[in-house]
């Protein structure tokens, strides 16, 4: 769960109202919840405005900036117009954009040529008078580049644009050759830094893999930094629907490459989700699952069509029973983990539901991950990676994240925001101290249960040590109950046509 470090840090300098709301009563119906939206979106609106009332007053030093950034892709909009730098450049030239405190994207054009063995892109021009022009851009292609630590671990190309031309041989340079002429685009980005956790393959990785490439139609080519076979092979269902071409493991391939365009690292938007105003072709998060959708259909339908040769007898459920709602509870063994599961799993049956147990490994085939979420009807979780999964399940469909003490911002930022972007029904379950295993170890009002916030802000090796690692939930089955019978009545009214379907 290394990408804490940036909750630490986001929060420095944030005054965040430490809010601890037992929305027990809050919000009894969903309709309601969602309602709240609104006025939340006016008021984001008139803070900008008054921001950018005073800035235009009042120059602002730039440390009082910086605090402006924290929170991310709201604050990028506040600054960044809709045509963001870069959006066209001309023949022969590199035009990187640093604008973001995410990432920096650098696009190339012309005559470009590639050299793994000094980390470099040639870009080649013919303008000149004769003096030998050279300029150079450095970038690590990888999208957490507010984190030193996590960039210091990821690879840096330099782009060099030179007018270097075809007879300079005589000082010993000459343009490289080109071993493999490419027809269509390149994007170079890295697959080290926190990829292999599930959380940073998607926030990192996969969806900004998508907002950057989509454009394309895939006609497209990915050259992958710190390329990993695992990674090839995890992903490949859905790379193989943002390009038709082969990806090229830009260290383990020696030979140039040649390109009349590329795009040096990953455009992100916010955590877990695709800003429609920020792509081309309007595109969503939705769009983005489609494309999940249509990745993992074939693997899908093999495993369905396996499970019917197996089993010949049970070809269809009897199209007369009504089928229960599924719940599926994304489990966890170790911190985190729920000690009643057993509890909660009979409750929930008798509530109605059919209730599946899932505990996905880093080795577990996603595409049965996906066939069980997107068939289902809610997605229960303890915070955590794993719930990045939500991703899979369909728009309209219920999440339930249970909250541990000291978790509540993260749980909202990384999973419950998004959540909410993708159409999902979200209810987020912040645990009371009595329900946490850390109420056996530690005083009533020790500030670990009383005040997790003040905890947090000592730094996050607390966080990691008290709230992360060594903290298990034991539900109050009275207070849960509730939310599943909320999800389940609403699972059945949008079965009955009674909710809006999104
Ligand atoms: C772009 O520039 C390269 C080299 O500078 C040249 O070979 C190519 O023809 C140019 N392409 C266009 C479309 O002008
Ligand atoms: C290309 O090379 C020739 C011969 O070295 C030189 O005369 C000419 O100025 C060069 N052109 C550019 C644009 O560098
Ligand atoms: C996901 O669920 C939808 C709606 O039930 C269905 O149309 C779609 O085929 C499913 N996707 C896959 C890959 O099975
Ligand atoms: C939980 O983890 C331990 C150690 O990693 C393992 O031995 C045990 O089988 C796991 N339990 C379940 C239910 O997966």
């Amino acid at each position: 769960m290394v990408h804490y470090q940036r909750y630490i840090q986001l929060r420095k300098g944030v005054s965040m109202a430490a809010s601890y709301v037992d929305e027990e009563d809050a919000c009894l119906n969903m309709s309601g919840c969602n309602k709240r939206s609104k006025p939340n979106l006016l008021f984001f609106l008139l803070f900008c405005t008054l921001l950018s009332a005073c800035l235009l007053l009042a120059p602002f030093p730039t440390s009082t900036l910086s605090l402006l950034y924290p929170s991310g892709g709201e604050d990028e909009r506040v600054s960044d117009s809709k045509t963001s730098l870069c959006s066209s450049v001309s023949n022969g030239t590199i035009c990187c954009d640093r604008s973001s405190i995410r990432s920096d994207v650098c696009i190339m054009k012309g005559d470009i040529r590639t050299q793994s063995t000094s980390f470099s892109v040639f870009l080649y021009t013919n303008s000149g008078t004769g003096k030998h022009q050279f300029r150079q851009e450095k970038i690590k292609p990888y999208t957490r580049k507010w984190e030193p630590s996590t960039m210091a671990t990821i690879d840096e190309l330099t782009l060099i644009s030179t007018n270097l031309n075809a007879s300079d041989s005589a000082t010993g340079n000459q343009r490289l050759n080109c071993d493999v002429n490419h027809g269509v685009p390149a994007v170079f980005f890295s697959t080290g830094g926190y990829t292999g956790n599930v959380y940073h393959e998607f926030n990192d990785g996969l969806i900004p893999l998508y907002i950057t490439s989509q454009k394309y139609n895939k006609k497209v080519v990915f050259v992958i930094l710190e390329y990993h076979e695992w990674w090839i092979t995890k992903y490949g269902n859905i790379l193989t629907h943002l390009s038709d071409f082969e990806p090229i493991d830009f260290n383990g391939d020696k030979r140039t490459h040649c390109f009349s365009d590329a795009i040096v690292g990953l455009r992100i938007h916010d955590e877990l989700t695709v800003d429609s105003s920020l792509t081309e072709g309007s595109k969503t998060i939705k769009d983005f699952r489609d494309i999940l959708d249509k990745g993992y259909r074939p693997r899908i339908q093999g495993l369905l069509l396996e499970e019917q040769s197996s089993n010949p007898i049970k070809l269809k459920p009897v199209a007369t029973r009504v089928e229960k709602p599924k719940l599926v509870i994304i489990s966890r063994n170790g911190s985190r983990a729920i000690l009643n599961e057993n509890v909660l799993v009979n409750m929930a049956e008798k509530i109605g539901f059919s209730v599946t147990v899932l505990q996905p490994q880093r080795t577990t085939e996603l595409a049965r991950i996906y066939r069980a979420l997107n068939s289902s009807d809610v997605m229960l979780g303890v915070h955590g990676a794993a719930m990045t999964h939500f991703l899979f399940m369909k728009p309209g469909s219920v999440f339930i994240q249970v909250v541990p003490l000291g978790t509540n911002w993260a749980a909202e930022t990384y999973y419950g925001e998004p959540a909410k972007k993708l159409g999902l029904r979200y209810i987020g379950y912040e645990i009371l101290p009595r329900e946490s295993s850390l109420y056996e170890e530690y005083e009533s009002n020790d500030p670990v249960l009383r005040d997790p916030n003040s905890v947090n802000d000592r730094g996050w090796e607390f966080t990691k040590k008290i709230y992360l690692d060594r903290q298990k939930v034991r539900l109050n089955m009275v207070r849960f109950r509730k939310r599943l019978v909320r999800s389940y009545i609403y699972t059945m009214s949008k079965r009955n046509g009674m909710v809006r379907s999104q």
